[in-house]
């Protein structure tokens, strides 16, 4: 048999006022990710068979930011309230199975709780106990514990007020008697608005079972309405990043002080040191120590390898048993072979770096080619760029270069060819040879010092 087909409404029309920012509050981001992709990803989780975003404030800015994604935009414009928004959707469900409304500014619901939420029939209301209920819409249940309304706070007298079981607005309920309760909507409350939660009443009317579900924890229902809220969730989301990794093994010296912005896969025993960021995709291989305030993005590590803090990798990939850092920039285009050492105040891009080799002080190496076991002396320098093209330096096996060179591109340093140190190489140094281009060093025998003369 064909599975009853799942529909979701994702409600992002709302301007968000309080975040006092011209980005529609959907794309505000937690962990580097729109709140709104955050609740996409969960609806592709659900496998949902239509995804239809609800917007409004902000022009075209969410459809853009989402161009790509398998979801149907619809315009709410006026935005009438929940309701009214969900009718916007109407004309794209699929008929005959489920629908699920979610709200874009509530980034975290697990999937578990959306899943238990459409797995049984009926109205299905996601709701939680709250020590402090106020701003929400309560549940009001009769003697035998039924749901019979939702009463919205501008609506409620003071005995609803007390109740302290809310509606989180997130609701399921089967896609065609849902449509017939939208067109019955009205308007008549506080607000002048067409409520979402005046279904309840129209299920019951057409003996509809409603039911509710509720989140393992509270902060799967929270939503964003200022930079405040957001700032929690984001503490709440970084905080599950880091429990995740720990019960896959890694250790973490401070679970509170801990950033992901995209996808993290460790290997075994892997130790993360406090105020790391990682964003982008990044692998950290068995035995990788990663030091204090490092920051990896596209970064590949190779197992045992240790990066010593503050340092910086992007679009980098790193062999085995290397050692990073401090304070080491690797840029886009970096490949280090296994047992490299990078220094501090070393910056690489677009170099490849053979075993065993090292640039341990304060070194610019970009677009170069070093081959195995080199030595780059402390303030060598790459002159990779002429101000109008860039240029390729090699520096091949075994070489040396003292300290204080430029090596002026395109130039390439033979197997085993020591330079000396402060010389500025600008034509190729053949192997296994001394190279050097500092003027020579002259003493003045018998040099007076000036004498400061007298002025008055
Ligand atoms: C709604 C519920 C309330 C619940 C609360 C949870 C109704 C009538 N009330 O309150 O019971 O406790 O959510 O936060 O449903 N939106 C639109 N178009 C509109 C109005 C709202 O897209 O015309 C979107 C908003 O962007 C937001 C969500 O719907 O994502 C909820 O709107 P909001 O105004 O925050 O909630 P309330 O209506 O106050
Ligand atoms: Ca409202």
């Amino acid at each position: 048999m064909k599975k009853a087909p799942l529909n979701v409404v994702i409600l992002a029309a709302g301007k968000g006022t309080r975040m006092h920012s011209r980005l529609p509050k959907v794309l505000h981001a937690i962990g580097g990710k729109p709140m709104l992709g955050h609740v996409l990803e969960r609806t592709a989780a659900l496998a949902s068979d239509r995804t239809i975003v609800v917007y409004g404030y902000g022009g075209d800015a969410v459809p853009s930011v989402f161009a790509n994604a398998a979801v149907e935009f619809v315009r709410q414009e006026p935005q009438l309230g929940t309701g009214h928004a969900v009718q916007q959707a109407l004309p794209y469900l699929h008929a005959g199975g489920t629908t699920l409304v979610l709200y874009g500014d509530v980034p975290l619901t697990r999937f578990d709780t959306l899943a238990n939420l459409v797995s049984k029939p009926g109205l299905r209301l996601l709701t939680a106990t709250l020590d402090d209920p106020s701003g929400y819409g309560r549940i009001v249940r009769d003697k035998n514990d039924r749901i019979v309304r939702i009463v919205e706070e501008k609506d409620a007298n003071a005995p609803e007020k007390s109740i302290r079981e809310i509606n989180t607005g997130i609701l399921c309920a089967p896609t065609d008697v849902l449509r017939q309760w939208l067109s019955k909507l009205t308007n008549r409350n506080a607000q002048k608005e067409y409520y979402l939660t005046d279904v309840v009443p129209l299920a019951i009317q057409s003996n509809t079972a409603v039911s509710s579900a509720q989140p393992s924890d509270e902060w799967e229902i929270l939503g964003v309405n200022s930079k405040d809220q957001l700032a929690y969730l984001e503490r709440v989301h970084q905080l599950q990043n880091a429990r995740d990794l720990m019960a896959r093994g890694v250790t973490l010296a401070d679970p509170w002080r801990f950033d992901l912005r995209g996808e993290l896969h460790c290997g075994t025993d892997v130790f993360i040191d406090v105020n790391c960021l990682f964003e982008g995709k990044v692998r950290l291989a068995d035995d990788v120590k990663v030091g204090a305030g490092c920051v990896l993005r596209n970064a590949d590590v190779g197992a045992g390898t240790e990066i010593a803090p503050y340092s910086h990798l992007d679009g980098t990939v790193v062999g085995a048993n290397c050692r990073i850092g401090p304070y080491a920039r690797l840029r886009p285009g970096t490949r280090l072979a296994d047992e490299v050492h990078i220094g501090n105040f070393v910056e690489t891009k677009a170099t490849e770096v053979g075993r065993r080799s090292k640039a341990n002080h304060l070194s610019y190496l970009g677009d170069t080619t070093v081959g195995s076991n080199v030595n780059i002396g402390a303030g060598t320098i790459t002159c990779n760029y002429d101000g109008a093209n860039k240029h390729r330096t090699v520096i091949e096996d075994g070489a040396f270069i003292g300290s204080d060179t430029q090596l002026v591109a395109p130039v390439t340093i033979g197997r085993g060819a020591t330079i000396g140190a402060g010389s500025t190489i600008t034509k190729d140094a053949p192997e296994d040879s001394l190279t050097l281009s500092r003027a020579k060093q002259v003493t003045i025998p018998g040099w007076k010092k000036p004498v400061k003369r007298n002025t008055k």
